[in-house]
């Protein structure tokens, strides 16, 4: 049972709002992608522990040049004529895919798996994003990354169905998005119940933007007016999220589903209120309500920065785990007890 959101998740919820579930019919309303099925063996590297593959599969032996392919080279000692060595015969068909589809869609990609992308990772790229140009930019995010993770092994374990089976219907996929340039201040998220729009709410909700002050009665008309138009009656559930983004030709772009449950993000709002307070009776249907934060005092820390520090780091900075701050906060006196113990001894040791 979902408990915090108070709404029982199904296995079919989470299979609906698979990438592969609606990309085929809502293909139109989004940007062009490519689903690739992923191999078993590529499925154990994934699992496996480490970032790089062991030696020999994985050899990295200087910087890759931006302008080379990334085709195989299997000439007998194993070199390349570039500068990087590539040894991974078992995926060398998966790899020739995605280098194919990422040229096919432009050069640059945004990857993801059946429901999650490697956001949590993104700091390990080398300028930060989710660009991907090669398939070893994609190899590094989703290494590196426990949304891929979770993907992998407990995408159906909160379901009150689950039947211990983790493998999704279709087998695993990668899928890979054309890379657009979103501004974040204009994607939004917005929730689903009895296929009622309720709620909106700004996707990036730790940052202050002032159009959305300014604009927010046009947006919601704008915002509604969509998901009667293009959404509601074409998506198989009855209560869940969809995220969409506002482009500079103010035409708006869908971009993710995921249920309605608290596995997915309430940003501004809490799970309580989606499920109890905010009922289509409640709320005037026609007037979802929007939330967005109304002025930069009292901004939240931005969740990216948190997959940049040690776990505990993070849960003392935010006050959820209290026991390790105290040990912590005993480990610092203990060492300040020694470190006066050890002065004193020397002190002593001087004065023999
Ligand atoms: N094709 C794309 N190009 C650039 N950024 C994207 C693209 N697709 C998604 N994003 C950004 O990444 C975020 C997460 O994407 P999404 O597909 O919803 O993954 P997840 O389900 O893991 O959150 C989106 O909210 C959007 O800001
Ligand atoms: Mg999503």
């Amino acid at each position: 049972m979902d408990e915090a959101a108070g709404f029982c998740l199904r296995k079919q919820d989470v299979i609906s709002c698979m990438f592969s579930s609606w990309y085929r019919k809502l293909k139109h309303l989004t940007m062009e992608s490519v689903i690739i099925p992923l191999p078993p063996e590529f499925i154990h590297y994934l699992n496996s522990d480490g970032i790089v593959l062991p030696s020999g599969h994985f050899e990295t032996k200087g910087k890759r040049e931006e302008t080379e392919d990334d085709s195989w080279d299997s000439s007998s000692d194993g070199e390349t004529t570039h500068n990087t060595v590539w040894e991974q015969p078992q995926f060398a068909a998966l790899h020739k895919k995605i280098q194919q589809t990422i040229d096919y869609l432009g050069g640059i990609v945004f990857p993801k798996l059946n429901w999650s992308s490697p956001l949590d990772a993104k700091w390990i790229s080398s300028n930060g994003t989710l660009q991907c140009c090669r398939p070893s930019d994609i190899y590094l995010l989703l290494k590196s990354s426990n949304r891929v993770a979770h993907d992998l092994s407990k995408a159906f374990r909160s379901c009150t169905d689950y039947d211990q089976c983790d493998e999704p219907p279709g087998g695993f996929q990668l899928v890979l998005r054309q890379w657009v340039d979103i501004i974040p201040g204009m994607e939004f998220r917005c929730f689903v119940k009895d296929s009622m729009l309720i709620a909106v709410c700004q996707r990036d909700y730790t940052t202050f933007y002032n159009h959305l002050v300014l604009h927010q009665d046009e947006l919601m008309i704008e915002i509604e007016e969509y998901y009667r138009r293009h959404i509601l009656s074409k998506f198989s559930l009855r209560h869940y999220v969809f995220d969409i983004y506002r482009n500079y030709r103010n035409s708006y772009m869908l971009i993710d589903f995921n249920p309605f449950s608290s596995i997915t993000e309430p940003l501004l709002f809490t799970w309580e209120e989606l499920t109890d307070i905010l009922t289509p009776e409640s709320t005037d249907p026609q007037h979802p309500m929007f939330r967005f934060l109304t002025s930069d005092a009292g901004i939240q820390p931005n969740k990216d920065a948190y997959s940049r520090l040690p776990i505990d780091v993070v849960d003392l900075s935010t006050g959820e785990d209290i026991a390790k701050f105290i040990d912590l906060f005993k480990k610092e006196t203990w060492q300040q007890d020694d470190n006066s113990d050890d002065e004193a001894s020397e002190q002593a040791a001087t004065l023999q």
